[in-house]
Parts: structure tokens; sequence; C-alpha cells
């Protein structure tokens, strides 16, 4: 099996879980690593044995021999390595989400298709087995047609703080950084429907005047800039309605659960930051003239670094063998639709507003 060589575009934590992962992948290996900060290059290719070290991505790109790159740059700086590394030839496995604005997310997608390589947004949890299975009922019409869904990624004190809360790192808060898992795994559940608008509301009061409190992720975060807290309705062009209900901050348990109804039976999924009662997936019917429930059995929660494997594994595996991407950047595109609806409804008072899906050929 040829080993795809791979170059790493920030070393910050997420990094640390891409390194560890890639360890444990046959066929895979990090050979060069760059960060602006040259201690935390250094340290993470010391830790992971990482022969080449710079401060320049540009540099990398010129003179290290690599197939393809893994983008762990803070989210507004996302598409500059990203499209300067498919312009250099190179396949990219970009963090999520895509990018922190629609243009920006869509440029990274035109030259994608331009350059003919793969972009790869690393959403872990298209390689859990619930988000599969779910899918697969779906697929399968078991559900029938598809009327309505509520998608959550909630929170109660989590805000992570850093590069997360700044609009010139992150662009966006809790509905780009978490939220992207439970808009993801709908859009793909419900493959992939196009939205037509947006109505939402934001805040980030409780981060801004938030005292420290024994359990929150961070004692002080009152320098948040970004959205910590967001619920939006979402119109489909065929017709769906979805709910979507973000938070990292809050004064409740739960937002409630990821659902979808459809003409002939509903589903709950669980998984890992997209909320349900619990991991797994239910399918709710009407059968033998009663009332079922099929309780999918066997669906172990894999824990963060096997979902890492899997997400490398498979993009190394498309590399090797000339596959398209393991997950179509169109598709993602979306996400950064609804999330760009999101902020333009809520700056416009919660406003209905129209969205555009923008053309990437
Ligand atoms: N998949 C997941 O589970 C998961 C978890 C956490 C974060 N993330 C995503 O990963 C991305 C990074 O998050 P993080 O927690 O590692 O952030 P971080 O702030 O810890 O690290 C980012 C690193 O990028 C470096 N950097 C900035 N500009 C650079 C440049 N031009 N060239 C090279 N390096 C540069 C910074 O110096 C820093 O070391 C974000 O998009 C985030 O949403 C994904």
């Amino acid at each position: 099996m040829r080993t795809i060589r791979l170059g790493l575009i920030g070393a910050g934590g997420i990094a640390q879980a891409h390194c560890r992962a890639v360890s444990e992948v046959e066929g895979l290996e990090v050979v060069a690593i760059s960060d602006i900060v040259p201690e935390r290059a250094e340290k993470t290719a010391a830790d992971f044995s990482i022969p080449a070290v710079y401060t320049d991505y540009n540099k990398m790109l010129a003179q290290a021999d690599i197939d393809a790159v893994t983008v762990c740059t803070p989210t507004a700086l996302h598409a500059a390595p990203t499209i300067t590394a498919l312009k250099a030839g190179k396949h990219v496995l970009c963090e999520k989400p895509m990018e922190a604005t629609l243009d920006s997310a869509a440029e990274m997608v035109r030259t994608a298709h331009a350059t003919g390589r793969i972009l790869m947004v690393a959403l872990k949890l298209r390689f859990s087995p619930q988000v599969i299975t779910a899918r697969r009922v779906v697929e399968e019409g078991t559900l029938g047609d598809l009327y309505y869904a509520e998608c959550v990624a909630d929170r109660r004190r989590g805000n992570p703080g850093g590069s997360f809360v700044r609009k010139d790192t992150a662009g966006f808060g809790a509905a780009a950084d978490i939220g992207v898992y439970a808009l993801d795994t709908a859009l793909y559940i419900m493959g992939h429907p196009k939205p037509v608008s947006v109505a939402a509301i934001t805040s980030n009061y409780l981060s801004k005047h938030n005292p420290a409190v024994l359990g929150a992720w961070n004692p002080d975060v009152t320098n948040t800039e970004v959205e910590d807290f967001g619920v939006a309705w979402v119109r489909f062009e065929n017709g769906i309605r979805m709910v979507f209900k973000t938070s990292w901050c809050m004064h409740l348990d739960s937002l409630g659960g990821t659902f979808f109804l459809g003409t002939k039976a509903g589903l709950r999924i669980g998984v890992s930051e997209v909320k349900g009662p619990e991991e797994g997936v239910w399918v709710y019917r009407d059968e033998f003239g009663t009332l079922t429930n099929t309780n999918a059995l066997f669906l172990r929660p894999l824990q963060g670094i096997e979902l890492f494997k899997r997400e490398n594994a498979a993009f190394a595996d498309a590399v090797r063998e000339g596959k398209p991407s393991p997950i179509d950047p169109d598709g993602m595109l979306l996400t950064n639709v609804i999330i760009q609806g999101v902020i333009d409804s809520a700056a416009a008072g919660g406003r209905e507003v129209e969205v555009t899906v923008p053309k990437t050929v």
C-alpha cells in the first residue's frame, strides 16, 4: 500500500488529535508541520517524530515531499492555506467548519473543482455508526417523505474560549463550532436538501456577563465576540422545515433532541455533539396495527480518536485510489449557507432572510 505523505498546517489543539490518529492509520504519515508559532510546531514535531518543521506553510508546500495537507488553523484562517495547497496540487483535509464566511467556503470548493484535488472537511461524525445507520434508514425510504426536523448541538457551560471566541479567528461562535455537527448530520441524513431561507436569533449575553462557576469550561469568557447561543427556523426547497438549536452557554440542561418526521415513520438520533435522548438511533412507526419503536442495537459509540482515525483513513484511501472526497464539499457548503443565514437574519432582528447556494462549477 502506497504511504500518503501529509503536511499539517497549524499545530494547536486539534493538530495533536490528527497526529495521534495518523500515527495509528496504516499507509498515512505526517512528514512536515508548520505553525506561525515556531515552538508549537517544534513541540508537536518532537512529540510525533515529524522530520520537517516550518513557520511558513508556503515554504512547506514548495519544499516538502507531500501528497496532501491537513488544515488545522482557526476557522477564519482555513481558506487561505486550503486554496494555496489545492493550487499547489495537494489534496486537502480541512478541519470543520469549512470557513467563517460563505464566500470563502465557496471559493475553497470552486478551487477544489478547478484543480481536481480532493477537498474533505473533517466532519468526524460522518464516520459514526449512528449517523451512517440513520442515513441508511432514510435512504431506504423507511420514513417516507420527510417534512420536519429538529437538530441540536448544545452545552450548558462549554464556551471553548481562545481562538474560538474571536471574530478574526473564528468568525462565528456556537452555531459554527458545534452547530456545524448538528447541521451537517441533519443535512446528510435528509439527503442534502437545498436551504432557501433562515430566520434566527443569536445571543452572547451569558458569556459576556458570566460569573465564574464550577463546571464551566473556562473561568472567564467575557471577551467572547461571537454568539454563544442560536436558534433558527430553516426552510428547504423541497418543503422540509427544520429547527436548529445550539448553545455553548445556557441556564438549562438541554435544548431537546435531534429528530426527523416523515409520512411513514419518525427517527431520533443521538451522537456525540448532536443531542438526542442518549447515543443511538430509534425509528417510530405504525406496524402490525399498533405503534412500534425500533431500537438500533449494537451501535457502540466511538471515542473521539477512533472517529479521527476513520476520517483520516478514508481521506488517505481517497487520495491513494483517486476517489472523490469521502465528504462531498458541495454538501458541506450547505452548512455554511445556513450558518451565514443565521448571522444575517440575527443581524436583521430575526427576520426571515433568503439564502442562496453559491455556484461552485
Ligand atoms: N474536529 C474536531 O473535533 C475539532 C475540535 C476542536 C477544534 N476543531 C477545529 O480545528 C481548528 C483549529 O482549532 P484548534 O483548537 O486546534 O485551535 P488552536 O487555536 O489551538 O490552534 C490553531 C493553530 O493554528 C496556528 N496558525 C494560525 N495561523 C497560522 C498560519 N497562517 N499558518 C500556520 N499555523 C497557523 C496557530 O498558531 C495555532 O497554533 C478550528 O477550525 C476548529 O473548529 C475541530
